[in-house]
């Protein structure tokens, strides 16, 4: 157990936790969840849920890691004997997500190559599903599409690649890459975002802030979610990176660091995606709500019509832009499959080898499912109920339990004050007590009562 791995450096750490905050959520997901939920106005709830719950739960997870040096599920058990159960569950949740989340990454790889012959044609959102996906009928897991097989096939050879090589070596080795280079990469298709025309337009109905929206308790619940899922929080991840911390880490300015990136990462997202969405109706005399969406019709149906519409480099915009999907996204698959190779390795003392070999190789099996005819039905199905289920009962699990059930805040507390020069007081105390439980319990009910209604 004392040869723990370690981070080489706390800047390789950083990039580590923030490669995997960073990821889908932030470039597809987030701008149309602060369109849809009151445009300028949302930047209320989701600041208030950043600092009520996103960063407290990050300072959390963090000290739990470093405290108590284990995989989630051990770091669990290490709290208190009988919990060791919430580890696994976030693991499995993990691990469930990990199955498709390869297999988007392999889209885009496909796509960032049909960006130079634009073979998507005109009709994008029938093309995804007809000539790329071949996604027939549910009922019909019948055969391979070549197209998704291959791209998905590369994706796990980088990922268990980086994976076998260890900490390190593999992911703060990977991340110190990846990140540079998709900021980088990102900066550029903003730039070049914000330079279209109707770009002004796509900006306004952004940033256009409904304020009645913000009684509306499904709004709150939006921005809750948004925070949980874009930080990886209650996932088991960021305590397994932070278990790999040296003993003097300064994990309460490391949260900040983590937790503000990934909103910045976002807003630029949001600014990047609603000018290109902007230009994009302009140039086709529509509305912006027409082009406006997010997930996998965003970016694999609407991106593929802007690129259309571009006056010159467009093959090169709309390389950037799947380019940017792939690091993103490779980063944070990383980090979903460590929190079962940590776990596997501690659980049945196995080399990171085999752990990695058994863990990763039982995910990249059963993505295979989603890359056949129909594999696309599954896929979002397997999204939906994980992503529910995994992030509000979760979330809530976890901050019931410590700070009710076995009361560990205070304990927390005092390791964190140890080691930083921000001092957690009252408002982290009272964030992760009472305003994260009751809000998070609220959500649930709400989401359970509109499921079942
Ligand atoms: N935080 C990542 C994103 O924004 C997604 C993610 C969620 C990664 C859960 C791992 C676990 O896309
Ligand atoms: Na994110």
């Amino acid at each position: 157990m004392e040869n723990r791995s370690q981070w080489g450096t706390r800047a390789g750490f950083i990039l580590a936790a923030v490669g995997s905050a960073i990821g889908l959520g932030n470039i597809w997901r987030f701008p149309y969840v602060a369109y849809d939920n009151g445009g300028g106005a949302f930047f209320l709830p989701y600041l208030i849920a950043l600092f009520t719950a996103g960063i407290p739960i990050l300072i959390m997870e963090f000290t739990m890691g470093h405290k108590l040096r284990g995989s989630a599920p051990l770091t669990f058990s290490r709290l208190n004997k009988k919990s060791e159960f919430v580890g696994w569950f976030q693991v499995f949740v993990s691990f469930g997500i990990s199955t498709y989340y390869a297999v988007i990454i392999g889209w885009a790889i496909a796509y960032s190559v049909f960006a130079f012959n634009l073979s998507w044609g005109s009709e994008t959102g029938a093309f995804l599903m007809g000539d790329y996906l071949q996604a027939g009928d549910p009922g019909k897991f019948g055969s391979f599409v070549p197209g998704v097989l291959i791209p998905l096939l590369i994706v796990w050879a980088v990922v268990l690649s980086v994976l076998f090589k260890g900490v390190k070596k593999g992911i703060e080795a990977a991340n110190k890459i990846f990140i540079p280079t998709l900021v980088v990469l990102f900066l550029i298709i903003v730039i070049r975002a914000v330079t279209l025309e109707g770009a002004a337009q796509g900006l306004n109905a952004f940033f256009q802030p409904s304020w009645s929206v913000l009684g509306d308790p499904t709004v709150w619940t939006a921005a809750y979610t948004q925070i949980f899922f874009s930080l990886s929080i209650c996932f088991a991840i960021m305590i397994t990176y932070s278990s790999y911390l040296p003993k003097k880490s300064d994990i309460t300015n490391n949260a900040f660091i983590t937790g503000l990136s990934n909103s910045g990462f976002e807003l630029l997202a949001g600014i990047g995606v609603f000018s290109a969405i902007g230009f994009v109706a302009v140039s086709t005399g529509t509305g912006i709500a027409d082009f406006a969406g997010d997930g996998v019709g965003l970016a694999f149906a609407i991106f593929p019509q802007i690129i259309n519409q571009m006056p010159f480099l467009n093959g090169l915009f709309g390389f950037l832009f799947f380019a940017s999907l792939v690091l993103a996204g490779l980063s944070s698959l990383i980090s979903i499959c460590e929190t079962y190779i940590a776990a596997f390795q501690e659980k049945f003392n196995i080399s990171r080898t085999k752990a990695v070999a058994f863990g990763g190789g039982l995910s990249a099996l059963i993505s295979l499912v989603y890359a056949t005819q129909g594999g696309v039905h599954f896929l979002t199905a397997v999204d939906r109920y994980v992503l529910t289920v995994g992030v509000g009962l979760g979330g809530l699990i976890e901050v019931i339990l410590i700070a009710w059930a076995i009361k560990k805040v205070k304990e927390l507390q005092s390791h964190a004050n140890g080691l930083s020069q921000i001092r957690l007081g009252s408002w982290w105390t009272i964030c992760l007590t009472i305003i994260t439980p009751i809000l998070l319990g609220y959500m649930i009910v709400l989401q359970l009562i509109n499921d079942f209604t």
